[in-house]
């Protein structure tokens, strides 16, 4: 829990509004270990919610109107339930782009018919944005704690995630799967989050004993990563329907082996086959997550975790440089189980899984030996996995 940053947006609610806020929410970013651009395909992932999250302080107004303040990008913005289908503010000005995903919350709970009451808050976030660990989706789910506190209605974790994905996938346009919110909803303190995106079932493994988790942020921001990402999706349904010729039974790549996929891949037109490829591999390698973990076999997992990035990098082509460095020089170091690219890719960080006793000189060499290469000073942490969202006071 960042209390800084708790006291910090405390602080400036008081200032701003001339009360304390009524209470705080928390919700967190995420990091996914296996299972990358699978969620969408029906397959599995393996999510913690981490350490960093996305901290709101909120009092209810009383009336319909809604005034945030984004401490991180320094603006306002002001809307009700009747200017949110324009995505325009109470005075007609567009509604800054920060903005779409609390207001977005708000358009998907009054179309499920949860009332969403007038709010002040004050938010602010130690998740890195455009990095690849879910700050948008822990804004999504803070709002959504805080609208469930003053709303006077409980839903389960499960389904805040899924109306926060309805949120960016119809309101934001974002066509993303149901990971990030899933994970920063129902994150479990030490826990890694196995979820099976076509029945929604999940269950919580344990992290493995002696190995840390350090994320290592390349610092290289894209542009453009949501039209990509929508183009990937496309791809994965364009080989759905065109694997159906000789598999009618399918309804997504979840339901193709590997055995299928090679016998027919020569049928698809090349980039489509590559991007199927991945995650038809990919979910084989995710359905071994499970066993592999409780035998202790962490050697094995982070192979496949290494595997996973190459397939990302020359298959999903979802990598850039910066990636394919920083995972080449953790997979060279000591005490390094895997190494890869995590969450949607084209920058942003990587996800290690590190012997205990060995993290700290290993952030420290990747850092140098990164930062040499590239020029760029990137930032390492070992992060603990988290909770997830919650009302905090
Ligand atoms: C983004 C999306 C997720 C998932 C990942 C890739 O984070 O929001 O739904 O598809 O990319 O695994």
């Amino acid at each position: 829990m960042n209390t800084e940053l708790i006291d910090h947006i405390t602080n400036l609610f008081q200032e701003r509004f001339g009360a304390a806020p009524a209470h705080i929410a928390r919700a967190p970013g995420r990091v996914n270990l296996l299972g990358e651009h699978v969620d969408y395909n029906n397959g599995f992932v393996l999510p913690a919610a981490i350490d960093r999250a996305t901290y709101i302080a909120f009092s209810p107004t009383g009336s319909n109107q809604t005034t945030l303040m984004a401490v991180d990008f320094e603006q306002e913005a002001f809307f009700s339930p009747q200017t949110i289908p324009s995505k325009t503010q109470m005075d007609g000005a567009p509604l800054p782009e920060w903005a779409h995903y609390p207001a977005g919350v708000m358009w998907a709970l009054n179309e499920d018919h949860l009332e969403a009451h007038g709010l002040n808050a004050v938010y602010t976030s130690d998740v890195p944005r455009g990095s690849g660990l879910s700050s948008s989706a822990s804004v999504e789910m803070g709002f959504m704690i805080a609208w469930q506190n003053l709303g006077g209605w409980t839903l389960p974790s499960m389904q805040r995630a899924l109306l926060g994905q309805k949120a960016e996938n119809q309101y934001v346009g974002v066509n993303c799967g149901i990971m990030d919110q899933f994970a920063s909803a129902c994150g479990v303190e030490n826990r890694l989050l196995l979820l099976d995106c076509r029945s929604l079932e999940w269950k919580t493994i344990p992290l493995p004993k002696d190995v840390s988790i350090v994320i290592a942020d390349t610092k290289v921001r894209r542009k453009l990563t949501s039209g990509e990402y929508n183009k990937r999706r496309a791809a994965c349904e364009e080989a759905v329907r065109l694997l159906k010729q000789d598999l009618p039974g399918i309804k997504s790549l979840r339901d193709v082996s590997v055995e299928d996929f090679n016998r027919l891949a020569g049928k698809l037109p090349e980039e489509v086959s590559k991007r199927a490829r991945h995650v038809v591999e990919e979910i084989g390698r995710s359905k071994q997550a499970e066993a592999l973990l409780e035998a202790g076999n962490i050697r094995h997992f982070g192979e496949l975790m290494n595997e996973c990035h190459v397939s990302l990098r020359d298959l999903y082509e979802v990598s850039c440089p910066e990636l394919n460095i920083m995972a080449r020089i953790a997979q060279s170091l000591d005490g390094c189980y895997g190494a890869r690219l995590t969450g949607a890719g084209f920058g942003g960080c990587t996800v290690n899984l590190v012997a205990h006793e060995q993290a700290e000189a290993f952030s420290e060499a990747l850092a140098n030996s990164y930062q040499s290469e590239t020029g760029y000073p990137p930032e390492i942490y070992i992060t603990r996995a988290s909770n997830g969202a919650e009302l905090v006071r």
